[in-house]
């Protein structure tokens, strides 16, 4: 269970657990994908939901072996597992841009396997890949206004949203986004998402390459985003802060689901621990 307000415990520390982290997640039923049966029922009037998708990118190679995931209204969804685990396929799955074989991606009850990227983006799916994810010779604003290109006659009200969560980008618009650092381009890119409103946002490791601070910072932006009214689904191989901050965790492995449950539960599961976290996510 998680103690509200206390210290991580997971060998980081100062970064502090969610007290709210959990709490969007009352309906989480058993801590076992393996058994579909618990997704199927948990899944049930999702915002974004994943089942049995199967998908690679050379045809009779599957990454994904069946992978289920779903978010809820409002859940901040954390999906960690070791690298080549099929992480960034899933999400790039939902988004359209690797081609499922089978299973199905769902928003909000319409069956959205195979759409492309743009047309996700204009019912409400937004992404943050793991690299490339500004353009470098643009400023600020002009990257912020490529993701509301869409929507071009929004960009002053989203805009303010944006500078809002970030106003730091606010102040340094004309910038262009390729002198910016690691950190302040990851903030560029979610803000770029952002510009669309979408009801769920999928980001695919924003603290790669990021100092501890600066990966704290992007963390607690997330949590930020996610209390703004956006739901999020979050790669990470920062395991144990992503589960900190999670509402739900999944651990992917080779392509298929091997836990989920809640993100504190996860990050104190033994198994979870040894196998995953290492010997840095054992509880002091
Ligand atoms: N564009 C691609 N073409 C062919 N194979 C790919 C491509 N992208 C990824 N793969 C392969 O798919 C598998 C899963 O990759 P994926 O990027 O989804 O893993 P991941 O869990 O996100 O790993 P990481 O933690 O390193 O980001 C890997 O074996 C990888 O080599
Ligand atoms: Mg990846």
């Amino acid at each position: 269970m998680t103690t509200p307000g206390r210290q991580g415990g997971l060998g980081e520390p100062g970064f502090e657990v969610d007290p709210e982290a959990g709490a969007a997640d009352a309906q989480v039923r058993g801590s076992d994908t393996t058994d579909r049966s618990a997704h199927l029922a948990a899944a049930d009037g999702a915002l974004l939901r994943a089942d049995e998708v199967v998908a690679g990118y050379v045809p009779g190679v599957n990454i994904l072996n069946g992978c289920d995931l779903y978010v809820e209204d409002g859940e901040l969804v954390g999906i960690i597992g070791p690298n080549g685990a099929g992480k960034s396929t899933l999400l790039k799955a939902m988004f359209g841009l690797v081609t499922v074989g089978s299973g199905s991606v769902v928003l909000r009850g319409e069956t959205i396997t195979g759409l492309k990227a743009h047309s996700l983006v204009r019912k409400g799916v937004g992404f943050v890949p793991q690299t490339e994810n500004v353009f470098p010779s643009l400023t600020i604003e002009e990257n912020l206004q490529m993701g509301c290109y869409q929507s071009s006659g929004r960009f002053a009200e989203r805009f303010e949203f944006v500078a809002g969560l970030f106003p730091a980008l606010a102040d340094r618009r004309k910038q262009r986004a390729g002198s910016l650092s690691g950190g302040e381009r990851q903030m560029v890119a979610m803000g770029r998402a952002l510009m669309m409103e979408p009801s769920v946002l999928l980001l695919d490791e924003p603290s790669a390459g990021l100092s501890p601070a600066l990966q704290d910072d992007v963390f607690r932006r997330v949590r930020q985003i996610n209390k703004a009214g956006v739901s999020v689904v979050m790669v990470e191989q920062n395991a144990r802060r992503c589960l900190q901050i999670c509402d739900r965790g999944y651990v992917l492995d080779q392509g298929r689901n091997a836990y989920t449950a809640r993100g504190a539960e996860l990050a104190k599961d033994p198994k979870v621990i040894e196998l995953y976290l290492g010997t840095l996510g054992k509880v002091p």
